[in-house]
């Protein structure tokens, strides 16, 4: 099929990519020239495992094509995904401004029957906004996407379900035939439940590890263990063992975002939503919670902490929220100095902290620490030399739970976690 793709960020380009790899022709739209230059000389501007080789591949093979053009980029498409980004306004709300520009150009457009999808995560009733703008132009669906970043093309091969929202018969066939390769369950619904959807699940996920940090704080005053509690927890089916590690907290670009906006749509729509202002309340306190366990620990007044890990998550260079830099702008402000390494974030955390020294080499950013956090959960980590960790400092605090408190203690590490300080 003839696809063109609208926004080239992490949703818009592993769609566009992975659509090529499955045989469809692509045209990936973006209004940033130099993205676009840099996509057609085989550069990709996001790291994630396979994406990069899937761009150089796919454009080779001439299915992957990219413009600044949007005209040219709808020319002759049967699809037209909008994934522009839907960042939010200082009140918690979903800007729509980059979804309204795109809906205007396409108005202006579009010169054949198509079918314009929106994957874009917005608030419920955004689709049927669009349908009014296209009426009698275009059919509309919502198809929104699931994906984790680090993890995003074996997501998009490998979804739990695809979800096609619309009330048109023909929007539904083409966008059915296009994921039938994919072999995953289709569920089929109206524009506003496949929105709905989108929202509830994210906000879902995000409430499991909040909830799994509540009660990583019961278990340090209660002397438990949150990590054998929730793999407990998690065995019921109903539950799900997944989402549930306890921790420094959730971040990255989507989490925050879209629960402040799921519960703004709540506001409007006059639904008590205390539920999801917990989740938020608790994710916010959930550094400080870190923080604490620093200061249990040492006066961090011109001590030298070093972090590692400064990515929201692992396998991904995105700082984007990250827990670990509102930590260290935390451990700043008291008068710590900072050394940091994390494998593939650093770039990215340069723009956002000041006095930071940043090592390429975990080794090297230990030297001369008086106490080391790790803040993200890179497998490396878990692999670390401890003598290594040892001979620069004994104090350990671990807020993503990566290695045995027991181990730790019988090596000598003054050592925290998160839920597990028996
Ligand atoms: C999320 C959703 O998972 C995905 O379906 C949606 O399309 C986009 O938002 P992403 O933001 O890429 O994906 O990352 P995810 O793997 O969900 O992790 C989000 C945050 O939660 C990270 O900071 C991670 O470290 C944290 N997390 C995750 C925990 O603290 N504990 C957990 O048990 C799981």
């Amino acid at each position: 099929m003839k696809v063109a793709i609208i926004g080239t960020g992490y949703v818009g380009l592993t769609t566009g990519v992975c659509l090529a790899e499955m045989g469809h022709d692509i045209i990936c739209i973006d209004k940033i020239k130099s993205k676009i230059e840099a996509f057609e000389k085989g550069e990709c501007p996001i790291y994630d495992p396979g994406l990069p080789e899937l761009v150089v591949s796919n454009y080779r093979e001439k299915r992957l094509l990219f413009t600044t053009n949007l005209k040219e980029g709808i020319k002759n498409a049967e699809l037209i995904f909008i994934c522009v980004g839907t960042p939010a306004k200082a009140n918690g709300e979903t800007d729509l401004t980059y979804i309204k520009q795109a809906v205007k150009e396409i108005k202006e457009y579009l010169d054949h029957y198509a079918v314009v999808v929106q994957k874009s995560t917005v608030p419920v009733q955004t689709a049927q906004w669009i349908k009014q703008q296209l009426i009698e132009k275009a059919d509309v669906a919502v198809n929104p996407e699931f994906l984790r970043e680090g993890t995003s093309v074996q997501d998009f091969f490998n979804p739990d379900r695809i979800v096609i929202g619309t009330d048109s018969a023909r929007a539904n066939g083409l966008l059915t035939e296009l994921y039938k390769p994919l072999n995953t369950p289709i569920i089929h619904t109206d524009l506003n439940s496949a929105e709905i959807i989108k929202n509830a699940s994210n906000s879902f996920l995000a409430m499991k590890i909040s909830y799994a940090n509540l009660v990583a704080k019961l278990c340090d005053k209660a002397k438990a263990d949150v990590h054998t509690v929730m793999a407990g927890v998690g065995m019921d089916k109903r539950i799900g063992k997944e989402f549930l590690d306890a921790g420094i907290g959730y971040g990255g670009s989507c989490f925050p975002k879209d629960l402040e906006s799921f519960e703004a749509t709540f506001k409007q729509h006059n639904v008590d939503a205390s539920l999801l202002d917990g989740v938020r309340k608790i994710n916010t306190e959930q550094v400080e919670y870190v923080l604490s366990l620093v200061e249990k620990t040492l006066d961090v007044k011109d001590k030298v902490i070093t972090v590692l890990g400064l990515a929201f998550k692992p396998n991904t260079d995105d700082v984007r929220m990250s827990q670990s830099i509102v930590l260290i702008k935390k451990l700043q402000a008291k008068g710590a100095k900072v050394k940091a390494y994390d494998p593939k974030a650093i770039e990215n955390a340069k723009k956002e902290l000041e006095n930071v020294e940043f090592f390429e080499d975990k080794y090297l950013a230990l030297k001369g620490a008086d106490l080391v956090v790790v803040a993200t959960n890179w497998p490396e980590f878990k692999t670390m030399d401890l003598y290594k960790i040892k001979e620069q400092t004994n104090k350990v605090i671990d807020g993503r739970n990566i290695f045995d408190p027991e181990r730790m203690k019988g090596l000598g590490f003054d050592y925290k976690c998160v839920g597990r300080n028996k």
